[in-house]
Formats: C-alpha cells, sequence, structure tokens
C-alpha cells in the first residue's frame, strides 16, 4: 500500500501537483463520481502504468444528472473508496466540495453538436453538457498528461474525445476496456439498486450483445436484423423495459445503411427504476482462404 494524499481543494491539489511538476512526471487523471468497483480499479491500473503519479477525482456531478433522476441517492462510500485507491497505488485523491467546484463550472456548456442529443442523450436531455463541463474543468485543474475512461460509457467516452480535439487541450484521452461481473453485466455503481430478480435477469444485457455481435461476425450486415435480435432477446426477460438499441458507426454515432465496417452496438434498458447500459464493438470476421 502506498500513501494517498487527500486535496479538498483545488489550492491543496495544485500543491501536490506542482512538486510533481517540476520534478517532471506525468500525471494521469481518473475522474469518477466515487462508490469505486473493480472498472474503477482498472481505470486506475492503467493510470499507475501509463504515468508517474495517478489523481482520481471523487465528485457527484450535479451538472450531469437530469431532475427525476438519482443525484440524491446516487450512492456514495468515501472511506472504502480510499482505501480502493490505496490499494492500487494512487497518490492524490482531489474530493472537493460543490462549492468547492462552482467556480469552475460557471462556463457556457462546450457546444459538442449533435451527438449529445442522441441516444444517451435524448434519453437524459442535458447529461453530456454537465458532463463535458465537469470534464473539462477537471483537465483544467488537473492539467495532466492522461485521462482514463471506461469503454462502458461508450458515447462519453467519444464525447470526451470531441472535447478534447474541439478545444485543443493536450490531454490524451485513454479508453479502457469494460469490466465485468462473472455473468457478463458490465460493472457499475448504479449495479446496486438491482434486486435479486433484476440482477439475474439483467445478463440479457450482456447476452443480447453477444448474440448481435457473432451475428455480424458470421456476416449479417442488415442493421434492422440486428436490431431485432438484439431486442428479442432482452425481451425473454420479463422484467426488462428497452430504452434504446444502437447500432452505429463508433466514430460519428451516425448509423450506417449496412454493417460492413465496424460498428459499436449500443444498449439502454430499464430494470425497475435501475437504468442500465452497456455497449459492444461488433466487425464482420475476415475469412481467409487458406
Ligand atoms: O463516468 C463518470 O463517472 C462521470 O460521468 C465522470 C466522467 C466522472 C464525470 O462526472
Amino acid at each position: 500500500m502506498t500513501s494517498v494524499q487527500i486535496a479538498e481543494t483545488v489550492e491543496e491539489l495544485q500543491s501536490y501537483l506542482g512538486k510533481a511538476r517540476a520534478d517532471n512526471l506525468t500525471i494521469g487523471l481518473v475522474p469518477t463520481m466515487g462508490f469505486l468497483h473493480e472498472g474503477h480499479a482498472s481505470l486506475i491500473n492503467a493510470s499507475t502504468q501509463q504515468s508517474d503519479l495517478t489523481v482520481v477525482s471523487i465528485y457527484v456531478n450535479p451538472l450531469q444528472f437530469n431532475l427525476n433522476e438519482d443525484f440524491d441517492v446516487y450512492p456514495r462510500d468515501v472511506s472504502s473508496d480510499l482505501t480502493l485507491c490505496k490499494d492500487h497505488g494512487v497518490n492524490i485523491v482531489f474530493m472537493p466540495s460543490e462549492d468547492e467546484m462552482r467556480p469552475f463550472l460557471s462556463e457556457k456548456p462546450p457546444n459538442l453538436g449533435e451527438i449529445v442529443e442522441i441516444y444517451e442523450g435524448e434519453s437524459r436531455p442535458t447529461h453530456f453538457q454537465g458532463v463535458a463541463t465537469v470534464v473539462k474543468a477537471l483537465f483544467e485543474i488537473v492539467e495532466g498528461n492522461y485521462a482514463f475512461f471506461g469503454e462502458k460509457d461508450f458515447q462519453q467516452l467519444v464525447i470526451v474525445k470531441q472535447l478534447v480535439k474541439d478545444h485543443s487541450l493536450s490531454i490524451k484521452v485513454v479508453g479502457c476496456p469494460t469490466v465485468r461481473e462473472t455473468d457478463g453485466l458490465a460493472k457499475s455503481s448504479r449495479n446496486v439498486y438491482l434486486n435479486q430478480n433484476e440482477r439475474e435477469q439483467s445478463v440479457v444485457i450482456y447476452q443480447s450483445l453477444m448474440a448481435g455481435s457473432e451475428a455480424i461476425s458470421n456476416g449479417e450486415t442488415s442493421i434492422q436484423n440486428i436490431e431485432l435480435l438484439i431486442r428479442e432477446v432482452i425481451e425473454t426477460s420479463p422484467l426488462a423495459n428497452i430504452d434504446y438499441v444502437g447500432i452505429v458507426d463508433p466514430l460519428t454515432f451516425g448509423t450506417p445503411d449496412n454493417i460492413t465496417n465496424e460498428v459499436r452496438l449500443l444498449v439502454a434498458c430499464n430494470f425497475g427504476q435501475t437504468r442500465l447500459i452497456d455497449n459492444f464493438s461488433a466487425k464482420r470476421e475476415v475469412v481467409s482462404n487458406q
């Protein structure tokens, strides 16, 4: 276990980072909303491997929750978060209060175009504006070399990359693979909301994405057929309530006419009050003639 510094103010954080910069150390940032699990641990591991110093930010960002969402009850467990950070070699945990962050969040939200209005953005209006505002503020505060985000929130990852490009920020955004439970459910802080039946049936999301990607790998090129297949698998669960199924170009988020290149399969689905999202990359298997 390494010792971890805790910074509750930007000033404290800057004083730790100032020393690191003076020593020419590279800085990796893992932005989180806390309630850390193995998915976050994998981002931290990627950061500690790639950077000299790792900062984890823990901030439940009110701007990215819509009014009907779970901001007030969002799961929090600071003591277990700090243990996970210590165990994984984090150097600094930045845990600002809302008052501390407010001055950094007052800028007009970055304009990110249509991608913030589709899929997650359509179901959760203003969500991505809130994410982009806080991520940009964290990037400016930390001035890190790398930032690590999970592919589980694939649309968020694409939007953050676009934010960096649009604003010519010097940080490199690194996407890390989704970490899953043994039955395939993507790890998420919100999984704790699921009751036993919902938890058992939530595996249909993973199964539907597997079915979709297998069909594509075997040569299916029809968007409609893949969407239908994914829906059919999810609908084997009586508790599942599909929000959307998307088959998109992984860079533009546009829907191709046919599946000829790599696509991202996207699913959002409610189980009771809990909204789960997941995604898979899929492409046609190249069959060699030999
Ligand atoms: O993915 C998350 O946990 C959040 O959206 C993030 C990136 C920490 C911004 O609040």
